[in-house]
């Protein structure tokens, strides 16, 4: 499989019965109806079709050379890859071949071309175009194709992936009672770059249903986040069903109507759910980040270098990570994700960064060799591993990965995991305790209560919110972020104390 060059990934039969049935692929009426994959790769979508196809037929009693001559005109496909091209025609004809009992030598209208430029020749010529078109970020599309998309293509512009130009193309093939069905990246619903996007669906009022897999994965060995959209542009219904997976069961959970959709993002969730985020911004314009600053702890990059015990101490040296190192460059850290308050979780990190005017800079190499010679050696003897990371620009080898937490890790905070499941933990850690692999959360005025941050934390409101808007992970977790945490609503400072009353 190429998978980066091509974009090619398999869909799972299922979706493609849940998108063939979304787009009514049904019935006696299918015989009579012209339908393309234009991304066809080895016929997951056209093997269902004929499938269906050859069994109405069936029960319609075509003779043998009619349903040759329905499958010659009416079933369409595209592919680049030639080896996905033939696989898909071997696949077709084992199909025809044990439906049938026969070999009916077909000549199939798949072409081994380009969709990008085949396309032009069928313009309105489709009742159904559907499939998995390619997911290839625009940085690893040729130069050519970079160069079409950007003349041919309406939203290109800005265009990040390849896929949005296949629901354009899809757009063209269509007739004009014709409907799609794909299954894509969720990303055109969430990311900046699509929004003229979804403005053109909003005004052509285009989806009917629209399915958000949300952190759900479709795709075996593949990460991307997925949505199934059906579109036509005949119906002119105020709204579209929206789906989600509940379950393990594709299921609507709710209406949204054009009116309501926000150009800037397409989140959406059930009708309750919907309610209750909306009541929760309503009666105010605060927000957390307006008292507090919510940062993820360092990431090292090499956890096992960096942190350790405190195993014997010697005048001014200790012994961690079987080296002795000064002890005046160590601090004490815990894991944010996994620390549950408890004196024996609490680890050592060596913090190679020192105070100029009021920001944190790495200490230079040379002050390190010469201040902390032993700390310095120690690094040294690491140094092939730790220059294995992939850091952030500009950074030293002996650097943390990432410079995250570092100018604000000097503080009293709390400390919270990115995991949740039943409840929301945190816990209070004084300024020379830092934090790695977690969220800590600092005031941003001295005078700021904890108890505004110490409220939220613990109501069912957050908590709700959270599994509303946060990803899945498995054993039911629900991940927290930073962003979630400072957008969330906070009401008006009256008095400091005693803020809230949800
Ligand atoms: C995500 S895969 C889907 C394959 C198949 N439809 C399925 O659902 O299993 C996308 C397919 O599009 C093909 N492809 C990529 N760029 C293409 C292009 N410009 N024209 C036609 N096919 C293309 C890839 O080779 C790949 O087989």
């Amino acid at each position: 499989m190429k998978h980066k060059t091509l974009g090619q990934v398999y869909t799972p039969e299922w979706i493609v019965n849940e998108i063939l049935d979304s787009v009514n692929y049904k019935g006696i009426k299918i015989l009579n109806k012209k339908i393309i994959d234009p991304a066809c790769g080895d016929g997951a979508f056209l093997k269902i079709i004929i499938d269906r196809l050859i069994d109405e037929a069936i029960k319609e009693k075509k003779t043998i050379e009619e349903i040759k001559h329905i499958l010659e005109n009416n079933i369409y496909g595209i592919e680049i890859d030639k080896g996905e091209y033939f696989k898909c025609l071997d696949n077709l004809n084992k199909i025809v071949k044990v439906k049938l009992n026969t070999d009916l030598n077909i000549s199939w209208r798949i072409f081994n071309e380009n969709s990008l430029f085949k396309y032009k020749e069928y313009i309105g010529f489709f009742d159904f175009v559907v499939g998995n078109p390619p997911y290839i970020r625009i940085h690893n599309l040729d130069k050519d194709t970079r160069k079409i998309l950007k003349k041919e293509f309406m939203f290109s512009q800005g265009t990040i992936d390849i896929y949005l130009s296949f629901f354009e193309l899809g757009f063209k093939l269509l007739n004009k009672k014709g409907i799609l069905g794909y299954i894509t990246p969720n990303s055109y619903l969430h990311n900046s770059s699509y929004i003229n996007f979804r403005k053109y669906l909003k005004n052509n009022k285009a989806v009917k249903i629209l399915v958000d897999f949300k952190a759900n994965k479709i795709f075996k060995n593949f990460s991307t986040y997925t949505a199934i959209t059906i579109i036509n542009f005949f119906e002119d219904k105020d709204y579209f069903e929206y789906k989600e997976l509940v379950n393990g069961k594709i299921q609507k959970v709710n209406e949204i109507k054009y009116k309501d959709l926000n150009d800037k993002d397409w989140s959406f969730a059930s009708k309750e759910d919907m309610n209750f985020i909306k009541k929760l911004y309503s009666n105010t314009n605060k927000k957390v980040s307006d008292f507090f600053d919510v940062q993820y702890g360092f990431a090292t990059l090499r956890d096992n270098i960096f942190i350790g015990d405190i195993e014997e101490e010697k005048e001014d040296l200790v012994l961690f990570n079987k080296h002795w190192i000064e002890k005046k460059i160590l601090y004490k850290v815990v894991k944010g994700s996994t620390y549950k308050g408890k004196s024996s979780e609490i680890k050592y990190i060596i913090f190679p960064y020192k105070k100029l005017g009021n920001r944190f800079i790495p200490i230079p190499e040379e002050e390190l060799k010469t201040n902390y010679p032993n700390t310095y050696n120690y690094l040294l003897k690491n140094k092939e591993e730790l220059l294995k990371r992939d850091i952030d620009k500009g950074a030293s080898w002996y650097e943390f990965g990432r410079s995250q937490g570092i100018q604000t890790c000097h503080n009293e905070k709390i400390v919270i995991s990115t995991l949740m499941k039943d409840d929301i933990k945190y816990y209070f850690l004084d300024k020379d305790t830092f934090v790695y692999s977690g969220i800590f959360i600092i005031k941003k005025k001295k005078e700021y209560d904890w108890k505004i941050i110490e409220t939220i934390l613990s109501s069912e409101e957050f908590k709700r919110y959270i599994k509303i808007t946060g990803k899945d992970f498995s054993g039911g977790y629900k991940s927290i972020t930073t962003k979630q945490i400072k957008n969330y609503p906070t009401k008006e400072l009256n008095n400091q104390k005693n803020l809230f009353n949800y």
